[in-house]
Parts: C-alpha cells; sequence; structure tokens
C-alpha cells in the first residue's frame, strides 16, 4: 500500500449526496426541479454532514431520457436556468466547503446534437464519423441489443444516407464514435471547459461501454441481455482510452471520477482503478443491483427475491478486491432503482423507521466512498404507480410498448415495474407535508408519494429527533470522527447467517463491531467464540439496547443497527 499521505484522498474520505435536479425544489413553479431550487437548498444539503454533490445532467437537452440525452455539452437546460445559475450553484457549495461532481455522459449523446444533425446530413459530413453507421449495402447490421429500443434493436435505420446508426440506448441516443481520435478531442476540451469552471470531478456514464469491436462481429443468436452488457463492457481500446483521458485531462486537476461500470466484474476491477494505470479513481458495479433481477434480465424482479448471505458476499467480495489496491464505491440505489429502503430494507409503517436508518448505519460503516441518492436520507419509498400514464420513464414506457406489441400480460408488467421501475425513485423531494410536499407550487411533472402527508418529510422529520433524517446526520458525523470507519480493514463475521449481518472494521488500534438485523424478528445473536475483547463502547443504535454483561450476547430488534467499539 502506497504511504499513509498518498493513500488518504478527499474523494475516499468523503460522503457524496446525489441529485436529481428534476426532482429536487422547484422555484418556478413550472412543476420541474431547477438549479435555483438547489441554491435555496444548499444550508439543507449542509446540514447532512455531506462532502461531495453528484448532479445528474443539467446539460440542454431534448429529455428523451431526462438529460441523458445530450444536446450541447456546454450549456444549461433553460428549464434548469442559465450557466449564471449554475456559477452561483457552484460558488455557494465551495463557500460551504462541498464539492461538485457533474455527470458525464459521452457514450451517446441526443440525435439533436449538432454533429449527430451533420452526421446524418451525409455520407461526406465532416462528423459522419463522430458515430457508427452501418451502410445498408451491406444488408442488416449484427444484431445489437439495445436498453430502450421498443424492438430491443440498438441499430436504426436512417433515410437520408441509407444506412443504420448504433444506439445502445433509445433511438435518440446515438453512440458516439470513440474509434475517431477528433471525437476524443472534443470530449476532452468539453470536460477541460467544466474544470476550467471549477467542478470537482465526473461521474461517468456507462463509461465501460466506451469502445465498440469493430468491424461488429456477429455474436451468437441466443445473448441475453446480460452477456450483451459483458460484452459491451470489454471493447478492445477501453483501457487506452480511459488513460489517454487521464493524460490529457484528469491528471491536470484534483479531480474525483467514477465511472459507471456496467459488465465490470470481479475480475477485472483493478484494471479500471488499480493507481498505477492512471483511469479512474472508483467505479460502480452492477452485482447488488442485479441481485433481485430474474435470470439474465436488467430491469425484472426475481419473484424469489433476495437473500442476505448473497447481499453480504457481494459487498465482501468487492471489498476484498480493492483492499490493497483500487477503491471501491458503496451504493444502495440512485435514479436507475427503486428506493433503498423499499428494495433492501423494509417500507411497512412498522418497520420503515429502523429499516431507513439500518440502512444508513450500513452505508456508512462500510469501506469505500459512500453515495447516497436524495430523499434516502429521509426514507423515501416506492411510489408503485398503477397505470402506465403515470410513469414518465422512456425504460418502462418503451417495455410497455413492446410487451404490447407482442401481446404479453400488461398487468404483470405494471406489478413489476411497481418494485423495479425507476420512476420511483424519481418522484419529488418531500420537504414538507403542504401540497406537493413542498417541491412546486404548480403541477408536478410525475406526481408527488402520498406519504409525504405523514412522516416521509423533511419538515416533520427535523421536529422529530428519533427521525431517519437526524439518525443519517449522526451516523455521517460519526465516519466523520473515526477515521477507521473509512479506511479500516473489513471482516466479514458469520457469513451464512440469513438475518444478521456482523463485521468488524479495524484500523490501527480501533476495532468497530457493527451488527445489523435485517430481519422482522427480536433474536439473540452470539459472536464466534474467536472475536476476542473484554468490553465495548457503544458508538450508536437505532433502537434500544439491552445492556450485556457479557459483552458476547445480544438482543437484537427488528432491523435494529448496532455500532460498538472494542476494548
Ligand atoms: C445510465 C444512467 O444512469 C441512466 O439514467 C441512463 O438512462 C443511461 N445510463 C443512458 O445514459
Amino acid at each position: 500500500m502506497s504511504t499513509e499521505s498518498n493513500y488518504r484522498k478527499w474523494w475516499k474520505e468523503g460522503v457524496v449526496y446525489q441529485i436529481y435536479p428534476r426532482s429536487f425544489q422547484d422555484s418556478t413553479g413550472n412543476g420541474i426541479g431547477d438549479l435555483r431550487g438547489i441554491i435555496n437548498r444548499l444550508d439543507y444539503i449542509k446540514s447532512l454532514g455531506v462532502d461531495i454533490i453528484w448532479l445528474n445532467p443539467i446539460y440542454e437537452s431534448p429529455n428523451d431520457d431526462n438529460g441523458y440525452d445530450i444536446s450541447d455539452y456546454r450549456s444549461i437546460l433553460a428549464d434548469f436556468g442559465l450557466m449564471k445559475d449554475f456559477e452561483e450553484l457552484l460558488d455557494g457549495l465551495h463557500q460551504r466547503g462541498l464539492k461538485l461532481v457533474m455527470d458525464l455522459v459521452v457514450n451517446h449523446c441526443s440525435d439533436e446534437h449538432q454533429w449527430f444533425k451533420s452526421s446524418r446530413s451525409s455520407r461526406d459530413s465532416l462528423h459522419r464519423d463522430f458515430y457508427h453507421w452501418w451502410p445498408a449495402e451491406k444488408g442488416v447490421p449484427p444484431k445489437r441489443w439495445s436498453y430502450f429500443d421498443v424492438a430491443s434493436n440498438a441499430w436504426q435505420y436512417d433515410e437520408t444516407t441509407d444506412a443504420y446508426y448504433l444506439h445502445y440506448f433509445s433511438v435518440k441516443q446515438p453512440d458516439l464514435n470513440w474509434e475517431n481520435p477528433a471525437l476524443r478531442k472534443e470530449i476532452y476540451d468539453m470536460m477541460h471547459f467544466w474544470f476550467k469552471k471549477g467542478v470537482d470531478g465526473f461521474r461517468m456514464d456507462v463509461i465501460s461501454f466506451l469502445s465498440k469491436e469493430k468491424p461488429y462481429p456477429q455474436l451468437p443468436e441466443n445473448y441475453t441481455p446480460e452477456q450483451y452488457i459483458s460484452f459491451y463492457a470489454k471493447g478492445p481500446q477501453l483501457h487506452n482510452y480511459l488513460n489517454e483521458m487521464h493524460n490529457e485531462v484528469l491528471k491536470h486537476y484534483d479531480a474525483m471520477t467514477v465511472g459507471e461500470a456496467p459488465g465490470v466484474t470481479l475480475e477485472n476491477a483493478l484494471d479500471f482503478v488499480d493507481e498505477d494505470r492512471e483511469e479512474l479513481n472508483m467505479f460502480f458495479h452492477f452485482d447488488l443491483m442485479g441481485l433481485d433481477r430474474a435470470e439474465g434480465e436488467v430491469f425484472k424482479m426475481n419473484p424469489n427475491g433476495w437473500k442476505l448471505g448473497e447481499f453480504k458476499k457481494v459487498f465482501s467480495d468487492w471489498d476484498a478486491v480493492f483492499a490493497k489496491k483500487g477503491w471501491g464505491s458503496l451504493f444502495l440505489s440512485n435514479h436507475d432503482f427503486p428506493r433503498t429502503v423499499s428494495r433492501w430494507g423494509n417500507d411497512t409503517a412498522e418497520h420503515w423507521r429502523n429499516a431507513t436508518t439500518l440502512l444508513h448505519t450500513f452505508l456508512l460503516t462500510m469501506r469505500g466512498t459512500p453515495y447516497f441518492y436524495n430523499g434516502d436520507e429521509i426514507g423515501m419509498t416506492n411510489i408503485r404507480f398503477e397505470n402506465i400514464e403515470e410513469y414518465r420513464d422512456i425504460n418502462t414506457i418503451n417495455k410497455y410498448k413492446q410487451l404490447q406489441e407482442l401481446g404479453e400480460d400488461l398487468q404483470e408488467f405494471i406489478e413489476d415495474q411497481k418494485e423495479a421501475g425507476r420512476d420511483n425513485a424519481r418522484t419529488p423531494m418531500q420537504w414538507s407535508d403542504d401540497i406537493n410536499a413542498g417541491f412546486t407550487t404548480g403541477t408536478p411533472w410525475i406526481s408527488v408519494n402520498e406519504n409525504h402527508r405523514g412522516k416521509v418529510s423533511v419538515k416533520v422529520q427535523e421536529e422529530d429527533q428519533y427521525s431517519p433524517l437526524q439518525y443519517f446526520r449522526k451516523m455521517v458525523s460519526i465516519r466523520k470522527e473515526h477515521i477507521g470507519l473509512v479506511y479500516g480493514q473489513y471482516e466479514l463475521i458469520d457469513s451464512n447467517n440469513e438475518q444478521v449481518y456482523a463485521y468488524l472494521r479495524s484500523w490501527n488500534q480501533d476495532r468497530f463491531l457493527v451488527m445489523l438485523n435485517f430481519s422482522t424478528e427480536t433474536l439473540t445473536y452470539s459472536l464466534p467464540k474467536e472475536i476476542n475483547y473484554n468490553a465495548n463502547k457503544l458508538i450508536i443504535s437505532n433502537d434500544r439496547v439491552r445492556d450485556d454483561k457479557t459483552y458476547k450476547e445480544f438482543m437484537l430488534r427488528p432491523y435494529q443497527a448496532v455500532v460498538y467499539k472494542l476494548i
């Protein structure tokens, strides 16, 4: 391991708070969240104790995929405000000692980007090679699967030049051709533009897909979406591009980088983040996000749910990969997945509070950089829409159309989306028990969850010292006080226990014991004999703790979380 000063980094010690601008706070009454809304909430954000803000895309976009289809990388979407609002936001964050990480979406852009308009206009266009084209005279291109296409087909025929273009996401998100050095230079210049404005880093959208194998080989007929994803993540030039990006851009700044990396596995993890390779700082893997999904599928739930033993294994295996090199990122949800407490905890009235705070405890006592999605601090839950008309997400809407065309069971799909749908995470932030949860004075672009009238709002939780919000703040400050919770070695205890997740974190002389009861039962948990200590000091718990004189047996209530320091 490198020397301590080299090893310690702000982006390892920081807690990240992800803001989905469209749903955070509307300041104009048009029903869409905006930058001024975030500026108005800066003191709240600071009060959480977090250090780094990741903003989902705020660039100009026709919003086919809520901003992940960018039509101008250097301007701000009018719905969100102006460049001067962005600059004020950045200043406001920096004045409060917070960093800003922007979304970098460069696997694809919008079909309304000037580059694509030019590219599709003629085979001789200057920008023709900014995209992947397959001339129709060569026949139908080799099959590629697309996430959002109604026919799941990633090639779209375009009449003007009698050719197909590649789009791993929607037809309005053509993939950029990274094999073209002129395109890469444009992207690097654009990254410099944002760094010069003062941003502190980038979260890189589907970065594992950048490099494409050419000339587009045939793939097995029966490939599942999962198999396509692994193939997409193994483009032959990927690491050359990441290294080039590091040399051309990143190394000139004290930047944080986190790649979104579907298809990346434990086996090739270090190729991205081993410091000596000079590529990325961290990435998001998808092993946890796949845990409760149906076999070979990306968005469909497995009716059998998930097992705690498998959950532990994912976190333990990934911790081990980065034990000596690289660094991990920890997340339980984001704008693409259902709500944390609904998915990994329990959102019934009886267990919601403990389950929410247990999950706060978990993420904040693991090794790696923790990422919290806005609203999770107050335990926002899945909205579980009943009708397709209520959905706004292209992913849900296009899958529905696909199933409709195939004559499949649409009700079953709606039931599945109640747990799997991305819009569960995109409902407006619940600030208060007022109309529209204080998000907007107008009509919100997507419905507000009714439970803002109960316990799930910032306002109600500010007034309750036992609320998830207050617990979140306490837990963040505990992580800050104990550097061992950031860097300490992680050791899983009792891997087969299907109710309790227990582990040790050790750093120099400090040892912490974390016990999390993921079940709805009150139980007695006995520590294995090998774990030696004579006394312990309670650091935090989300429920009443029974004093234990033997220091070996613990009573854990449903979804109780306990952190001890071992003495
Ligand atoms: C991942 C983003 O997080 C998601 O929201 C988006 O739809 C796809 N990449 C395509 O950009």
